[in-house]
């Protein structure tokens, strides 16, 4: 059996997790297995750019942040598009068929599982893992990379906490997540932040003016504002795609957390500061709760290809691991909802979400 693996977008924590415990697993219910590594993602399968993997490769990589393979960005909506005569959708299948593989296995979020689903659609035998640290993906309660990238943002947002209490400031944190507020709201919550700035919840920066004038009045002279990096004012919410688009691009690179700040610095007499959490939120070793999730994942993956059951996404639905059509998730976004208990919870405990 010949298994091709790839790992695609922007890393997190956990993918060497996910490929131990899938290889593993088809190693211990399979004879004669062998793994092809595609290198830099989908482009090691375009280019035929790939490594043929020993067992031994997969040992002792299950807390190694990255990945052993290398990824990149292949943007879905260029999957079709031919660029000086290279057609990558054909390429693909060339490599695929070229190599006989029984099975490609896709580490990837929403775009690089719109791909694999593109690519079961072409006949391919397809199997998706659900990776994002952004948690964003349609039809899984989980994908691996989440929670080492809260825990990061939350020792983050503890650590501003500290130097905004001592020297009375006020401080916007910028924290990753996409278009979605996932990891925002759930580290908001666990480091203690006054206000939290959603894509799914747009704010009124007067609002979030006052609540820092509220605490100022009960006598706290610093705020800790947790900013999605997709946060977006009302105003701005009611542009059209294209106009957004174009506003954003005027900001010339600087992001939402600068604008909040700059607004707010209009409203307010305390001293501001922007800090932006970053890459490290996906970058180290994956927290052991992830460990736990790839392993899962990457068993019930093998399950998937040992049971001939291709095109499909492994996903967590309650908190059993299962597996749902690639065809159903592709193209879907899993966004916060703004009515649901987490927002109402962080609302009872008095935080704004300057709405
Ligand atoms: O999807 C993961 C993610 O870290 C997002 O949270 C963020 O918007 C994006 O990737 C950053 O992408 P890049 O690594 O290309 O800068």
């Amino acid at each position: 059996m010949r298994v091709g693996i790839l790992t695609s977008g922007g890393d997190c924590q956990a993918l060497n997790a996910t490929m131990r415990g899938l290889v593993k697993t088809l190693y211990r219910r399979q004879k004669d297995v062998e793994i092809i590594g595609f290198l830099q993602g989908y482009k090691g399968l375009m280019y035929g750019n790939y490594k043929v993997m020993q067992e031994s490769d997969f040992s002792g990589i299950i807390n190694l942040g990255g990945t052993i393979l290398g990824t990149s960005r292949c943007p879905f909506k260029k999957m079709r598009v031919i660029e000086d005569g290279f057609d990558k959708v054909e390429a693909m299948k060339k490599t695929y068929k070229k190599l006989k593989l029984d099975c490609l296995c896709v580490l990837g979020g929403n775009g690089s599982l719109k791909s694999a689903n593109m690519l079961a659609e072409e006949g391919l035998n397809v199997i998706g893992l659900p990776k994002t640290i952004d948690n964003d993906t349609w039809g899984t309660d989980y994908t691996f990379g989440y929670q080492s990238a809260i825990d990061v943002a939350t020792t983050y947002l503890d650590q501003i906490h500290t130097t905004a209490a001592s020297h009375n400031r006020v401080f916007v944190v910028e924290i990753m997540g996409h278009k979605v507020g996932h990891i925002c709201l759930s580290s908001g919550i666990a480091s203690g932040a006054d206000v939290i700035l959603l894509p799914e919840i747009p704010y009124d920066i007067k609002k979030v003016a006052k609540a820092v004038q509220k605490r100022q009045k009960a006598g706290k002279s610093f705020t800790v504002i947790a900013c999605a990096e997709g946060a977006i004012s009302k105003e701005d919410s009611q542009l059209s795609k294209k106009k957004y688009k174009a506003k954003v691009e005027k900001r010339n690179g600087m992001s939402v957390a600068y604008e909040v700040a700059s607004q707010l610095g209009e409203l307010i007499e305390s001293e501001i500061r922007v800090s932006c959490a970053g890459h490290v939120q996906r970058g180290g070793q994956p927290c052991p709760y992830d460990r736990l999730m790839a392993s899962r994942f990457g068993a019930w993956g093998a399950r998937l290809i040992l049971n001939q059951d291709f095109g499909k996404l492994v996903v967590l639905d309650r908190n059993e691991v299962t597996a749902i059509p690639l065809s159903e998730t592709a193209g879907k976004l899993k966004y916060v909802d703004p009515k649901g208990e987490m927002v109402e919870s962080a609302k009872l405990l008095g935080i704004s979400f300057g709405d």
